[in-house]
């Protein structure tokens, strides 16, 4: 997976996350999509939510005829054949597994294969909706990209599941690179809470790592810096909410040892629910207004502070 990265420096691909269902996933990713697709970006979205896919739903789209599970399941051997344009200029998409319970869990080889595929796609951006929970395939679909977002809402069940979200990816990451058996066998104990070596958090793990085998840890510890997930706080309604992204990046500095960017929140806005069920896309629906702004501004930060230039009205 880490050496498939190297080869993706002509396309960026984010991955949106969470440990949690239901909590704007596909609705921010969606519209973070067509966001990008405005600004002259070739983007393809990929619904990689094996269990439960919808992203077509937040572009306004129905469910395609052709959809990832026809890749899944060799009934086309190319991913290209499962990109189906979406009528909004620059914005195609592969749409979600339409046999949920079969291609739920693909086996290894499969997501190697779509993974692989992802890469000869002709794209300015790829963007994943991974669905929610911490199962290795959600896992390897984060670590695969180059910035992986978590949502969160400002609630203790979403902000436990992103904590737990972070730390499964930090072990599955770690478990990727070191190649020694014991390390990887530490890092299984170590996903224990009630291990007999007191690592408890991932910042005990490089910690304890070091001690035993000093430049398997130094190694690890440079490694693990290049871990930067990101962060989106959703359906803030004020300032105690938003103050949640801030709490939470500090947090995962104090305690994991792990850098968590915070790129912005989306208020809760009846405007959001409402594009959903007219079937129209937020972006178009409701231009300029603050949940618009917002998801722009999020979209500028991944950007690396690029200024947002209005595009085409469609
Ligand atoms: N900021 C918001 N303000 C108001 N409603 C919101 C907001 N964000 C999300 N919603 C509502 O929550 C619903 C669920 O969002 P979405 O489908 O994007 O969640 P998800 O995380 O992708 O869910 P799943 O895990 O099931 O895939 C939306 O259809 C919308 O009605
Ligand atoms: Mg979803």
């Amino acid at each position: 997976m880490v050496e498939c990265q190297k080869n993706l420096r002509s396309k960026e691909i984010w991955a949106i996350g969470g440990g949690k269902g239901g909590i704007g996933k596909s609705l921010i990713i969606g519209n973070a999509g067509i966001t990008l697709a405005r600004l002259n970006k070739k983007v393809l979205l990929v619904d990689a939510d094996l269990g439960g896919a919808n992203l077509h739903t937040t572009i306004g789209m129905g469910l395609p005829e052709v959809t990832l599970s026809d890749f899944l399941k060799r009934r086309t051997e190319k991913i290209q054949d499962v990109v189906i344009p979406t009528g909004i200029p620059n914005l195609s998409i592969i749409s979600g597994a339409r046999d949920i319970l079969d291609a739920a869990n693909p086996h290894h080889a499969q997501k190697e294969r779509l993974l692989r595929q992802l890469n000869t796609i002709d794209a300015d951006y790829i963007l994943l909706d991974i669905g929610a929970g911490t199962s290795y395939n959600i896992l390897d679909f984060f670590l695969f990209s180059n910035h992986g977002v978590l949502v969160v809402l400002p609630e203790p069940t979403a902000i436990e599941n992103a904590y737990r979200f972070i730390k499964s990816a930090f072990y599955r990451r770690f478990r990727k690179i070191v190649r020694n058996r014991q390390l990887k066998e530490l890092v299984d104990s170590a996903k224990d809470q009630k291990n007999t070596m007191g690592i408890r958090t991932p910042y005990d793990l490089i910690k304890h790592v070091k001690m035993v085998e000093p430049a398997a840890g130094e190694l690890l510890e440079l490694e693990m810096r290049k871990f930067k997930p990101k962060l989106i706080v959703n359906q803030a309604r004020g300032k105690e909410d938003i103050q949640v992204g801030f709490a939470m990046r500090n947090a995962c500095e104090t305690f994991f040892g792990i850098s968590l960017e915070y790129l912005g929140y989306l208020e809760y806005d009846d405007c959001i629910w409402r594009s959903v069920r007219s079937n129209r896309p937020l972006v178009l629906e409701y231009p300029g207004s603050g949940p618009v702004r917002s998801i722009e501004s999020i979209v500028r930060n991944l950007l690396g502070g690029e200024q947002l230039v209005s595009g085409t009205n469609y």
